[in-house]
């Protein structure tokens, strides 16, 4: 692939997703967009790269920014999250909406299913003490064929032994054929709808808890910055964020903490005073 063609597919990429490719990864055009051409009824890759320097391609953009896109995922990936937020961020929750008795949990690039099905066992072994609760978990990705995969919840023998605890699929999954499928009590717990993180997402609503992880990588430091702020935007002040084993707020985002102790867990910060206002209050008391 010529720098030409890479400029091409990188800003295509880069504009629609957010993901920044560096030309040490041209291989991944030339590794996963010939079936994306082939799909698309076209001879090759070169066609296809052709009909994207047309321009108005809209749809075979979109293909070409999907195959993109990393989906990697297993569940209770790195399972110090997943215990976190049994430990930590349910129980304060808990406590602190008792009057409302309504949480929202929002898995911001969900990939095939496995991070928010993760959470809903959880929110499922805690059933006793989430009586008469309502929680929603709302999970989204850029990917609709991901969002399709997710929805079916049909994982193989392989997927099923990344992280899963053998007594939770015993319980929460039921075999067909070499595969296994959640069951609809966990399946029913999870809302599934694209969504783009470039986009704003004041009309999902807000959240309690969100989980953004393993996607803000890809991004460079401006869009980082621009989705942690947004995503700022939806949450409450005593809200919760969960990021990757390799993704951090310090240094990047002034809108998110750490949460003392609890390593790749933030919370919103709490907002900076104006001087004027710290004075005046000071004068005001003395
Ligand atoms: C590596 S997976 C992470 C899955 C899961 N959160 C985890 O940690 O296991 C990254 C996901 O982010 C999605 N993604 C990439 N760019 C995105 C964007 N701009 N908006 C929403 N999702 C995006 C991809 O489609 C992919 O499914």
């Amino acid at each position: 692939m010529n720098n030409e063609d890479f400029a091409l597919l990188s800003r295509i990429v880069h504009e629609r997703s957010g993901l920044a490719l560096k030309p040490e990864k041209a291989y991944l055009f030339e590794t996963r967009l010939p079936p994306v051409a082939q799909k698309l009824g076209l001879a090759d890759l070169g066609a296809l790269i052709a009909l994207l320097r047309r321009g108005g391609q809209a749809a075979a953009e979109v293909a070409v920014t999907e195959a993109m896109t990393t989906n990697e995922t297993f569940f209770f990936r790195d399972s110090k999250p997943f215990e976190q937020f049994r430990r930590v961020t349910l129980p304060n929750l808990i406590a602190a909406r008792a009057a409302k008795k309504h949480l929202r949990i929002w898995c911001a690039a969900a990939s095939t299913g496995q991070e928010p099905y993760s959470l809903a066992m959880i929110l499922a072994e805690e059933r006793a003490r989430l009586a008469g609760w309502r929680v929603e978990i709302v999970a989204t990705d850029i990917s609709q064929e991901m969002i399709t995969r997710a929805k079916d919840a049909l994982y193989s023998q392989f997927e099923v032994q990344r992280g899963l605890p053998v007594q939770y699929l015993m319980r929460y999954f039921t075999q067909t054929g070499e595969r296994w499928r959640v069951k609809d009590e966990i399946r029913a717990a999870v809302h599934y709808r694209p969504f783009n993180l470039l986009e704003d997402p004041t009309a999902l609503g807000s959240f309690d808890v969100v989980f953004c992880r393993n996607v803000l990588i890809y991004f460079e430091l401006a869009t980082k910055q621009r989705v942690l702020e947004r995503v700022a935007g939806r949450m409450p002040s005593d809200g919760q964020l969960f990021l990757g084993a390799s993704e951090t707020v310090v240094g990047v985002s002034a809108r998110f903490e750490p949460v003392p102790s609890e390593t790749g867990l933030y919370r919103p910060a709490a907002p900076q005073r104006p001087a004027t206002v710290a004075r005046s209050s000071l004068a005001g008391c003395c």
